[in-house]
């Protein structure tokens, strides 16, 4: 039994094993205590970890009611096309899909996009009638008025609104013109409200921001999500950035803030610490290997299901039905760490996961390449290894809270 030995730049090492995440901060004299330790805890820690790694059972679809949408970020995985010129559910057509969801056992339903706002009416009436589901919405925020922000808080809501920028020219450019305006008029209505969280998408044009983005919204908004973009279409491609210092530091801003009594929680940097600390309780799926993708969570958009909503510009992976999608996503299923060269003996590849399928199938063709971002996240899981043996972990984890907020999937 033998385990990795890392060097993060700390003055003792992290022994880790990759299979089980088990890991204890050690100098060379302390090795045989760690073997030692880890022995007791294996078997049990390995079967904690295939259970939530393997598990099939889809507890939420992320719902596209409609093709349209009334923004042209430059970096959308959703095709133009499809954005200018698709189709909107029907009523008695979503009706039907929430009645079967109900039947299979699916919990949430995240009402995703393009922009779900668009069909307002159809949505918030869905979410009176079937009261036996939970609901989120991820939206732009540019139809969303304060009557609307508050019959969502009124039926207890998941909010996500997009936001890339604390200045207003970079985030007009990005997400269109008006939106900075709308973003701190929603932050206003949202106030308070602990099931609302922002999505930033980091680019080249916004990746030198993320420390202002954080003090901007520390204090308003409880879980931030800072992720990286995906190389899904060309133009994402062009966008992508190795933005591991500037995120790191978007990190130390974050912890500094709640120390500080205005909370703020990172949700990627926050996942990396439990799939360290606790990978089972991981919230955000796309760090697991394989992914949530067909496996806790599938796409549904106006022409069939998808494994997740990334894969909706790649009509390949289309299924016309929901029982035969769970089955048919298999293929997604199937890309296992394992599987690929690179990341095969990767000391970090049940942290890192190597996300994400529909960026790596776009670009090369095939699941079974290491993520374009490799570097990024070796860098910024090991930063989370520093963060956890400073003890800063507790500035970050608030886990209750955390497991509420996106516990969809
Ligand atoms: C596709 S949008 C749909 C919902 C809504 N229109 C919105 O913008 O929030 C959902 C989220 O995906 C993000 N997104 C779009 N394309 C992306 C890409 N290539 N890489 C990473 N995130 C992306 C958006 O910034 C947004 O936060
Ligand atoms: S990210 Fe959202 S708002 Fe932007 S173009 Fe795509 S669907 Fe529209
Ligand atoms: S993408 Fe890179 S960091 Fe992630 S598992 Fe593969 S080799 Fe490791």
């Amino acid at each position: 039994m033998e385990l990795c030995k890392l060097d993060v730049g700390l003055e003792k090492y992290i022994y880790l094993d990759p299979e089980t995440n088990f890991w204890a901060y050690a100098d060379v004299s302390e090795e045989k205590d760690v073997l030692r330790l880890f022995k007791d805890v294996r078997d049990e820690l390995l079967k904690e970890m295939l259970k939530c790694r393997f598990e099939v059972r889809i507890r939420t679809v992320y719902l596209n009611v409609t093709d349209r949408c009334n923004a042209n970020c430059p970096y959308c995985y959703i095709p133009e096309y499809r954005r200018k010129n698709g189709v909107t559910m029907k009523k008695e057509e979503l009706y039907s899909y929430l009645n079967e969801f109900l039947e299979k056992g699916v919990e949430w339903v995240i009402f995703h996009g393009a922009e779900p706002m668009i069909a307002k009416n159809l949505i918030f009436d869905a979410m009176d009638d079937f009261s036996e589901l939970k609901f989120g919405v991820q939206t732009n925020g540019f139809l969303l008025e304060e009557e609307d922000v508050k019959f969502l808080i009124n039926r207890g809501v998941n909010i996500g609104i997009s936001f890339d920028s604390p200045y207003r020219e970079v985030e007009d450019f990005l997400r269109g013109k008006g939106h900075y305006d709308k973003v701190m008029e929603v932050l206003e209505f949202c106030g308070g409200y602990d099931r609302f969280s922002v999505i930033t998408t980091i680019n080249k044009y916004n990746f030198t921001h993320l420390d202002k983005m954080v003090d901007l919204l520390a204090g308003k908004v409880p879980v931030l999500l800072m992720n990286i973009v995906r190389g899904t279409s060309e133009t994402g491609r062009v966008l992508r950035v190795d933005a591991s210092e500037q995120f790191i530091k978007a990190v130390e801003r974050a912890i500094n803030h709640t120390k500080n009594g205005r909370r703020i929680v990172i949700g990627d940097f926050a996942n990396y610490l439990l799939g360290i600390l606790a990978p089972s309780a991981r919230v955000l799926q796309c760090d697991v290997s394989p992914c949530g993708a067909g496996r806790r969570f599938i796409s549904l958009a106006t022409d069939g299901f998808y494994p997740c909503s990334e894969f909706v510009g790649l009509k390949e992976f289309r299924v016309k039905d929901f029982d035969s999608a769970v089955k048919t996503f298999e293929n997604v299923r199937n890309r296992t760490v394992e599987k690929i060269e690179e990341c095969r003996d990767c000391p970090l590849r049940n942290i890192c996961g190597s996300p994400c399928p529909a960026e790596v199938y776009s670009e090369y063709g095939t699941f079974f390449k290491k993520s374009p971002s490799c570097d990024y996240y070796k860098r910024v899981i090991e930063h989370a290894f520093r963060v956890l043996v400073r003890g800063d972990y507790k500035y970050i984890l608030k886990m209750e809270n955390l497991k509420e907020k996106f516990s969809w999937v």
